[in-house]
């Protein structure tokens, strides 16, 4: 994510000409030597350190993208806050939900502005979907349905890096894919009250790797293994506060769906329904009396808000690091315009909140309530 954040960070000035900053990459820590090394000579970062605070601390540094492994979020971001500046993080934020909120409540104390990089929430057919539940279009929203399949863990030989060990990733799937599908539920429908549901680990084991191994990376049969700590699988039922109910299925291991992110809403009116997989593609379906009517495919275009910068007409297709470049363009034009952004911290909170119900369900059961973590306190 800190090349796709890069990419963007170089494409920007020659997308968005109305803009109100030029960004500069000014310094990149890592502590892979050859990343540092790509960072300066493809990327060109005016410079590249292995020790995260020296990039945060300069004084040439006036915003802080934080794209390493979760554990490593709130440390950075403390670092960021109390040096005074803005600070972008990846989701989950931290790897628990009460990291989340360490996060937001570091970033309202020092009162510097924040970003987090629900980047779906970006996609142009997810805002013109936003657009159409407001408009009254669905009528009354009844129904959600949230899922990401991914297939990033289906590979039994795939290593044991990161992102299946719990005090470096925090949970599994529900700290990775749980939040993009949460956020993008609260984002079209609204706040979540209440959840139940279920987990399970479904590759309980994986080769150990051996040096920097990203989660691509594939061991062989005879490796040594250790223990996949947290959740392959978790699923979960909800009400809204608007009385629509909601299911979610989020999976790393599934063997089928390749990088299913995929909602579905129904209302009283329509539906719409939407797949990372055919980014460019919006199921729309219009009650009507004519006999004929069905689903109909709304095209990506660049009659939706920002799909223009990357591809002109109708059903020309935009990619998923597009939705990055928004992202980064967004929260840096709020950022030299002092005008508000969100997704922000505190929209990571809500994110959490629905998380840690999630979590208290798998010991007790039963439904939990939604509660707000960070004590109703709205600081951006
Ligand atoms: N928004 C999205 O769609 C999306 C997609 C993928 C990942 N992510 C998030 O981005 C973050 C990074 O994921 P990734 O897939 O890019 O991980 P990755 O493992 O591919 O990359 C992590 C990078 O951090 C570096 N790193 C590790 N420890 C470090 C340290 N102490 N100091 C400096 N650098 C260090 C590694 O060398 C590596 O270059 C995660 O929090 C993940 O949840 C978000």
């Amino acid at each position: 994510m800190g090349q796709a954040h890069a990419r963007s960070m170089l494409r920007i000035p020659s997308l968005f000409a109305k803009r109100s900053f030029d960004p500069v990459l000014v310094v990149c820590a890592d502590t892979e030597a050859d990343r540092r090394e790509r960072a300066v000579s493809d990327f060109g970062f005016e410079r590249a350190v292995a020790d995260w605070h020296d990039a945060i601390n300069s004084d040439d540094v006036d915003v802080v993208w934080v794209t390493a492994p979760n554990m490593l979020h709130v440390p950075m971001i403390e670092a960021a806050c109390a040096a005074g500046k803005a600070v972008f993080s990846e989701k989950p934020i931290g790897g628990k939900p009460e990291q989340t909120v360490a996060a937001f409540e570091a970033a309202t104390r020092a009162g510097v502005r924040s970003g987090v990089g629900y980047n779906y929430l970006w996609s142009p057919l997810v805002l013109h979907a936003r657009h159409l539940v407001e408009s009254g279009a669905l009528g009354e929203i009844t129904h959600y349905r949230g899922r990401f399949l991914s297939m990033y863990g289906s590979d039994e030989l795939g290593l044991l890096t990161w992102r299946f060990i719990l005090d470096q990733a925090g949970y599994g799937v529900t700290s990775d894919i749980l939040s993009h599908s949460v956020s993008l539920a609260q984002f079209l429908v609204g706040d979540i009250t209440e959840v139940v549901g279920m987990r399970n680990t479904t590759i309980p084991q994986r080769p150990l790797p051996t040096g920097a191994a990203s989660h691509y990376g594939r061991g062989r049969p005879e490796d040594p293994k250790g223990d996949v700590e947290n959740e392959d699988f978790a699923s979960m039922l909800c009400r809204f506060a608007n009385g629509a109910t909601g299911t979610f299925e989020v999976s790393r291991t599934m063997v089928g769906p390749e990088s299913q992110n995929a909602f579905e809403i129904y209302g009283t009116k329509g539906s719409l329904a939407w797949n990372l997989e055919k980014i460019n593609e919006l199921q729309y379906y219009k009650l009507t009396d004519d006999p004929s009517s069905g689903y109909t495919t709304i095209y990506g275009g660049e009659r939706f808000p920002f799909h223009g910068a990357f591809a002109p007409g109708q059903a020309n297709s935009i990619g998923l690091e597009d939705l990055v470049a928004i992202e980064d363009f967004n929260f840096m034009e709020a950022l030299a315009t002092d005008a508000p952004f969100k997704p922000s911290f505190r929209e990571a909170v809500d994110v959490v909140n629905v998380q840690q119900a999630l979590i208290e369900s798998w010991d007790s059961r039963t439904w939990e309530d939604v509660v707000d973590l960070a004590g109703g306190s709205n600081g951006k």
